[in-house]
């Protein structure tokens, strides 16, 4: 393959001229939507008064769920979710009416002559009380393997606790936006930011009493999703549908970025109640783990979350004995959603939390320990499915080495020594993430190629660009299949006429599903023109068979005659006069997955990705502060499609997840309220919380068990490395106080606290 393919969108972006949907001219007629938001989390609306509103200069309409013509549901795994609540307001930041106006200020002016009496009910937002109570939109799962009971009581060594994750918000540049425009006959043009065209034109049609063909989805490109615009944007893309239908005219919704933190939902807080059994040497022989989710006030991907959840609850770990029991909660917040992992960073994060509590308790090595546990290929997984290709404990070994491993731990030792006020410390962290959706239908997508009479070609997938060009690897299965120069194919938005139903942009398939789609696509047109070729080559005096033509650099030629060149443009036009089909549509479906729910046993995945990091952190006890001196990364990509793409999605998902554990903290008061729902009192890493070094070494593991070209998925599994930053922390704060209890996420206030054991204890 060739190597060095470009970053499609890079020009772009550097030069300010890709386009959002916010770039998109204002249209004739247009009306500004804002809303009424719930200032309750949880309540009985008594009186929605909207006639002052109505009445006020400028406002076409003001809409409630009284105005909806279908079925007021937007919910989807569950049909849990009205897009206005009739009766019971369920969070706060909830939409309760929209008005529409002739621009944002008089529709702004006019939402607070909006009047509303409600009667508060009591509101539950931890997971405790919801679990007591029982508030679960589905009965508990459960995956198990061997007998946890046995196993644990013969075990030498006994640990258990109870271990939290907190919140994230996604913080995409692009806030939750969507354009509705009406079309002839009915039709209704949505340009979404959206991962998922198929989910908002299923709900548009449903709400709206409209086929689905009168609902046309665009999304030129968004700026950024990382798992909130999955589900997240549906809601904001059916308001903007709504107000176009109701007043056939040009609707723009466009959150603030106050109003998004407020009103849609973040990653799961968890929390893990765990019981671990393991013999002297640290083998561990059994594990009992329940993992519940606060899901917030509908389902939205909830169950799908859990259950990723507890797919990885044993991260990278072959464990004889276990039991995984998992509920998501259902509380009066926002509709918590997909966030980059999907709920395997939670999961990944409690049990090597546990690892760290048994090195501990063992004063064993953290790697070795690991390394122990590790699944060799042709283990079993609780859930049934064999890990093929483990590349473990290979990783832990080119880990060592790039960090010269033993050096490094002596010199943190000899740091911690040395320094009084300063502390150092080291956290390891490994990964095995399944891929595919584990909703095993929404493992297809499809593509339509065009390649155009001057030899030009158009691509447009299942697929949505956000960021982790998916775009360009699309366009690299297209230019190394039929040797079109990469400047001369252009892949387009997504767009529900061109290629339908298609699944979300998610759980890192982007490009396994729609690069398969892409190369079966450029297959099809292919052998088309194989024979075209033929004809061409041998009126030049070149006899071949079909199998040595090969197409490159823009030229078709045979293997034994590779300086006899014809031009892939004059092999296209004779291709159009001789009537051969230039246009091809590809749909691929990942084969052999499945997955008894009931059971919790099968192959839910395709492969696994394999990986792990190590973090050299050091505190200030002073401050609280702390900086991330050295990162080292070993990632399995497979035979990488891009390896620039590749090491900014894993440099970007470490960030975004150190972010999580150390700095991100969104605290909330009694009555439910989000304490940090702006830039200011939210505090994702900038630039200078980046490591102040970073290795990471790609390993190509020539891999059967991967994807397109023998690539491996990049988008999420990276994420998993951010949590070596907390486990440092701790380490740092441990070489003080032994006993620390160390808060999530690791802040200034939470490293300071943690050191406070002492005196509690002295
Ligand atoms: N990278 C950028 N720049 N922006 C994003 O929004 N989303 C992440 C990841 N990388 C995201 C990103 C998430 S949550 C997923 S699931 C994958 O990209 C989705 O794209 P892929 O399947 O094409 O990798
Ligand atoms: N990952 C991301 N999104 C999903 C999944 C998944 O496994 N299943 C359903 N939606
Ligand atoms: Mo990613 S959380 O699967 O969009």
């Amino acid at each position: 393959m060739n190597k060095s393919y470009p970053h499609i969108s890079g020009k772009l972006h550097l030069t300010g001229s890709s386009h959002f949907i916010a770039d998109e001219i204002p249209l004739p007629e247009m009306l500004y939507a804002k809303f009424l938001f719930s200032p309750v989390a949880h309540a009985n609306i008594i009186e929605l008064d909207i006639s002052e509103a109505n009445a006020f200069p400028g406002v076409e309409k003001v809409i409630t769920a009284a105005d909806i013509p279908g079925i007021n549901q937007i919910g989807l795994v569950i049909q849990d979710e009205p897009l206005f609540p009739e009766k019971e307001i369920m969070y706060i930041g909830q939409p309760l009416a929209m008005v529409l106006a002739q621009d944002e200020k008089i529709a702004e002016a006019a939402v607070k002559l909006i009047h509303l009496k409600y009667e508060e009910l009591p509101p539950i937002f931890e997971i405790e009380e919801a679990d007591e109570k029982g508030e679960w939109y589905v009965p508990e799962r459960k995956i198990e393997s061997g007998d946890v009971q046995k196993a644990l009581t013969e075990s030498e060594f006994i640990l258990q606790g109870i271990t939290e994750t907190p919140t994230q918000e996604h913080f995409y540049l692009e806030t939750q936006r969507c354009r509705a425009i009406p079309g002839e006959d009915g039709q209704i043009f949505l340009h979404t930011a959206t991962q998922s065209t198929m989910e908002v034109q299923e709900v548009v049609s449903r709400l709206l009493n409209l086929p689905a063909n009168h609902i046309i989805v665009e999304v030129p490109r968004l700026g950024g999703a990382f798992g909130g615009k999955e589900r997240g944007g549906t809601i904001w893309a059916t308001m903007a549908a709504l107000g176009c239908f109701l007043t056939h005219k040009p609707v723009q919704v466009l959150l603030e970025r106050e109003e998004d933190m407020r009103s849609t939902g973040k990653r799961h807080p968890f929390q893990g109640r765990w019981k671990v059994g393991f013999d002297a040497r640290g083998k561990i022989e059994a594990l009992d783990i329940e993992l519940l989710s606060n899901g917030g006030a509908y389902a939205d991907l909830s169950i799908a979350i859990l259950e990723r959840a507890m797919f990885h609850a044993e991260n990278a770990y072959f464990i004889p004995n276990v039991r995984i029991r998992g509920r998501a909660c259902r509380t009066n917040l926002p509709p918590n959603t997909a966030f980059r992992g999907f709920g395997a960073p939670q999961a990944i994060y409690i049990i090597e939390y546990i690892m760290e509590q048994i090195a501990q308790k063992l004063q064993l090595d953290p790697l070795k320990l690991r390394e122990l546990n590790a699944y060799r290929s042709g283990d079993i997984t609780p859930y049934g499915q064999k890990v093929m290709e483990s590349n473990f404990p290979a990783i832990f070994e080119r880990l060592a080495k790039n960090s010269n491993y033993l050096q490094l731990k002596e010199e943190v030792e000899q740091y911690n020594a040395l320094h009084k006020d300063r502390k150092q410390g080291l956290g390891i962290v490994p990964v095995k993430f399944g891929i595919s959706f584990t909703t095993t239908h929404m493992n297809q997508a499809s593509a339509l190629l065009w390649i155009y009479i001057d030899g030009t070609a158009s691509l447009t997938t299942s697929a949505v660009e956000m960021g982790q060009e998916v775009s360009t690897k699309c366009a690299t299965v297209i230019s190394e299949i039929l040797g079109i120069p990469f400047e001369h194919i252009r892949v387009e938005c997504s767009n529900s006429q061109r290629v339908g139903n298609s699944s979300p942009t998610a759980a890192s398939t982007g490009t396994d599903l729609n690069g398969n789609a892409s190369r079966i696509a450029a297959e099809k047109i292919k052998s088309h023109l194989l024979p075209i070729a033929q004809e061409m080559l041998k009126n030049q005096g070149i006899a071949c068979e079909l199998e040595e033509i090969c197409f490159k650099d823009g030229t078709v030629y045979s293997s034994d005659y590779p300086e006899k060149k014809i031009e892939f443009k004059d092999l296209i036009r004779q291709a159009y006069l001789s009537r051969i089909p230039l246009g091809a549509y590809g749909y691929y479906s990942t084969p052999s997955l499945s997955f008894d729910r009931e059971k919790g046993k099968g192959s839910p995945f395709h492969y696994f990705v394999f990986g792990a990091a190590l973090a050299q952190v050091q505190i200030d006890l002073l401050t609280g502060e702390h900086q991330i001196l050295k990162v080292y990364i070993v990632h399995e990509t497979g035979n990488s499609l891009n390896e620039d793409i590749d090491r900014g999605q894993i440099e970007g998902a470490f960030i975004q997840s150190a972010g999580w554990c150390t700095c991100e903290e969104i605290p909330r008061n009694g009555k439910g309220h989000y304490r940090a729902i702006n830039p200011s009192t939210y505090k994702i890493p900038t630039v200078r919380d980046l490591p102040l070094n970073i290795q990471i070494e790609m390993i190509s593991s020539g891999s059967q068990y991967a994807s397109i070209f023998g690539s491996k998925a990049i988008g999420e599994p990276p994420f998993i490395y951010g949590l070596t930053v907390w486990f440092a922390i701790q380490n740092a704060i441990k070489s003080v106080v032994p006993q620390a209890l160390l808060k999530f996420p690791a802040t200034p206030e939470a490293i300071l606290l943690a050191l406070q054991r002492e005196k509690e204890f002295d």
